[in-house]
C-alpha cells in the first residue's frame, strides 16, 4: 500500500506540473485517482455521472419540465454535465453564484452540448432568513447540486444556507452534496483539515491565514447531515470517499498551484509536519502527502408531514 500511494502521489504531482504548464495555466486542484485512473473530479464527466446524474436521475418526474438548481454553481459545468446524461428531454438547468466573474464565466461559457445553464445571482448566505434571499419562490426545484461550494461559507452561516436551500426545493427533491471534509464529526480532525488547508493557501501570500479561517470550513459530513436533518432533509446515501478518489496534496502539490518561493515552502513543509505529528489526518506514512478527505451526500427534503 505505502508504494502504492507514494507511485500515485509522484503521478498526481506529475500531472499537476504538467497541467502547470499547460499555455492557460492549467487548473491542478481536483486530480484524483478513481477506479485506478487519474481523474480531475472537476471535469471528468463519469465521476459526475457517479456522484450526481445517479442518484438524480430516477427522482424527476416523468414528461414533465423540472428545474435543477446548482448552488454556488461556479462556471455551471456540473449542471451542465447533469443535464446533457440525463435522459428528460425538458430539464432548465440554473446556476446559482453570487459572484459576477462566475455568471460572467457561465454566460460566456461556449458550451458543447445544450442546453445552457441559466446563471442567477443569488447569496447563500445573506441573513435574515425572513428575506427571501435566493430569489426564487418556495418549492421551486426539483433536484439540487452543491458541490464544493459550501466550504466557502463560514461556518456560523452554514445551517442558514441549508435552510435556503430546503425553502427552494420541493417536497421530495433529492440534493446532491459533494464536500472536501472528514467523514465523521471530532473536533480534532475536523480543525486540522481547515488549519492544514488555511496555511496551505494562505502559504501562497494571497490570503491571510486569520481570514482563511474565519471564513472557510469543511465540515464533517457528519455535521453536514445534522445541519441538513435541521432544515427538513433526510439522508439517502452517504459516502466516504476519501479512500474511493484518492486526492493527494502534498506541500509540492501546493508548490505547483501556487509557485511559492524556496522560504514559503519550507514553512509550508513545516505546518505539514506538524500537522502529521498529531496523526488526525490520513497522511501517508513515508511522505508529506495527505489524502484529502472527501464524502458525498443524498439528502431528500421531507415532504411536509399531513395535517390532522
Ligand atoms: C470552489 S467554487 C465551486 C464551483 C462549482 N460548484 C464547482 O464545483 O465547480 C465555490 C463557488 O461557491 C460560490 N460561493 C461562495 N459563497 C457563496 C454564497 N454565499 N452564495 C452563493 N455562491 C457562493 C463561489 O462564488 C464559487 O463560485
Amino acid at each position: 500500500m505505502s508504494s502504492d500511494f507514494k507511485k500515485t502521489e509522484e503521478w498526481i504531482t506529475r500531472a499537476n506540473k504538467e497541467r502547470c504548464a499547460a499555455p492557460n495555466g492549467g487548473l491542478c486542484w481536483g486530480k484524483v485517482i478513481w477506479n485506478g485512473k487519474l481523474i480531475n473530479l472537476y471535469t471528468n464527466k463519469d465521476f459526475i455521472n457517479y456522484i450526481f446524474t445517479q442518484p438524480i436521475a430516477p427522482t424527476l418526474p416523468e414528461n414533465k419540465t423540472c428545474m435543477i438548481a446548482d448552488f454556488g454553481a461556479g462556471n455551471g459545468y456540473v449542471a451542465q454535465t447533469v443535464v446533457s446524461q440525463l435522459e428528460q428531454p425538458c430539464v432548465i438547468p440554473i446556476g446559482i453564484d453570487r459572484y459576477h466573474p462566475d455568471l460572467k464565466v457561465m454566460k460566456q461559457e461556449k458550451c458543447l452540448v445544450q442546453p445552457i445553464v441559466k446563471p442567477v445571482q443569488g447569496d447563500l448566505r445573506k441573513r435574515p432568513l425572513k428575506e427571501n434571499f435566493l430569489p426564487f419562490k418556495k418549492n421551486t426545484f426539483h433536484a439540487g447540486i452543491f458541490r464544493f461550494a459550501l466550504s466557502f461559507i463560514g461556518k456560523n452561516f452554514q445551517p442558514q444556507v441549508f435552510k435556503q436551500i430546503s425553502r427552494v426545493m420541493k417536497p421530495s427533491a433529492v440534493l446532491v452534496v459533494l464536500n472536501y471534509g472528514v467523514f465523521e464529526e471530532n473536533e480534532k480532525n475536523v480543525d486540522a483539515h481547515d488549519i492544514l488547508y488555511a496555511k496551505g493557501s494562505a502559504a501562497s501570500g494571497r490570503w491571510t491565514f486569520e481570514n482563511l479561517k474565519k471564513n472557510m470550513h469543511d465540515p464533517s459530513c457528519e455535521h453536514l447531515i445534522d445541519m441538513a436533518e435541521e432544515a427538513g432533509f433526510e439522508v439517502k446515501a452517504k459516502t466516504d470517499l476519501t479512500d474511493i478518489a484518492l486526492g493527494y496534496t502534498s506541500p509540492e502539490i501546493y508548490k505547483k498551484l501556487y509557485r511559492l518561493n524556496s522560504d514559503q515552502h519550507e514553512k509550508l513543509k513545516a505546518v505539514f509536519e506538524k500537522c502529521k505529528e498529531k496523526g488526525v489526518l490520513p497522511f501517508e506514512p513515508d511522505s508529506l502527502g495527505v489524502l484529502r478527505p472527501m464524502y458525498s451526500c443524498v439528502l431528500k427534503k421531507k415532504a411536509p408531514s399531513p395535517s390532522p
